[in-house]
């Protein structure tokens, strides 16, 4: 048998529970894995709660990026076979908070050897992510970048992919994040009702790009600095769009790109929690306060 959590129908975290099932077979085009990491995201509980419209049959399974070793694939795979380390997107209607996690074999890279487990588990939404964000809109050398939330998950990563590029980045976040957002090489400036007048002062003739994590108030707070159209926001397009800019771009090689600039270590994970599988609601509620620092991962 394998564990997988779930939850069991559109609420709170009280609908979540670890439930046991037979390990999956792979279907054509497809790898099982054992998990050996997932990452916990916003969206983990965004779903649960019935946010996001997706339709759907109880009990649904929670996590959507891991990273674990190959133990069967489905006809049709021949780029991997048992014991290759890998990472991921769950396929659709999967779990990756779990034992044993179904993959499609196209939406899954070989993990580079000198990764973690925990840290490619990171990867495939939050590495995208941040990749997306930052890579769509391109901007030269010197240009500002502000990351609104750049001490969590993906605008950690974010930062770090501004620096790279040298572009002039600016880290909004809360004062207790202040190290870790400079860590990245990036300016801080403390989130909340200063923040503008914060960026301004950095940034006296616009901003060329905001990188948002965080949407609503927040971001349009700071939205009247950017250029026109220069604001791409992962978790709230509408607000974006109201102020020119618009949601999350996605370029269908982020995960390739990502994870090979990560296993060479030019931008790296910080996982501030490990949980396991048994722990997996502590692991769900320390994202669900939204003020997690870098990443959240269960570990089974
Ligand atoms: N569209 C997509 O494909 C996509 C993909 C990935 C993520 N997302 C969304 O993007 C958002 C960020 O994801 P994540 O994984 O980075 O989440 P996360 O790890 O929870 O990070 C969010 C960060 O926002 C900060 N924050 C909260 N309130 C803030 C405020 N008022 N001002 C400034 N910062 C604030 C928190 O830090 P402090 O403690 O400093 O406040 C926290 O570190 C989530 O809403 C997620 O659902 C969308």
């Amino acid at each position: 048998m394998s564990r997988i959590y779930v939850f069991t129908a559109h609420g709170g975290p009280e609908t979540q529970q670890l439930i046991e099932r037979p390990v999956p077979e792979p279907g054509p085009g497809e790898l099982v894995i054992e998990v050996r990491a997932a990452g916990v995201n916003p969206v983990d509980w965004k779903i649960r709660e019935g946010r996001l419209g997706i339709k759907t049959s109880f009990p649904v399974p929670m996590g959507r990026e891991v990273a674990g070793v190959v133990v069967a694939v489905g006809s049709e795979v021949e780029a991997y076979a048992p014991g290759d380390a890998v990472l991921g997107l769950v396929a659709p209607g999967q779990g990756g908070f779990a034992d044993h996690a179904v993959l499609r074999a196209k939406d899954a890279v070989v993990k580079p050897e000198d990764l973690s487990f925990a840290a490619a588990a990171t990867i495939p939404v939050a590495g995208t992510t941040a990749y997306d964000l930052t890579h769509a809109i391109e901007l030269k050398a010197g240009e500002t970048m502000v990351v609104l939330g750049a001490g969590g998950g993906v605008g950690y990563l974010a930062a770090q992919i501004g620096r790279v590029h040298k572009f002039n980045v600016i880290g909004i976040a809360s004062e207790a994040k202040r190290d870790l957002v400079e860590s990245t090489g990036a300016t801080f400036v403390a989130s909340g009702s200063g923040a503008a007048e914060g960026v301004r002062a950095l940034a006296p003739d616009g901003v060329d790009l905001i990188v948002d994590l965080v949407g609503r108030q927040p971001l349009r707070d700071i939205a009247p600095l950017a250029k026109p159209g220069r604001i791409l926001s992962a978790p709230d397009p509408d607000t974006a769009a109201e102020f020119g800019g618009s949601g999350r771009p996605r370029d269908a090689e982020a995960l390739a790109k990502i994870t090979d600039v990560m296993g060479h270590g030019v931008v790296t994970s910080l996982i501030s929690a490990e949980f396991p599988l048994d722990q997996a609601a502590d692991a769900v509620a320390a994202v669900e306060k939204g003020h997690a620092a870098g990443k959240v991962v269960i570990v089974p």
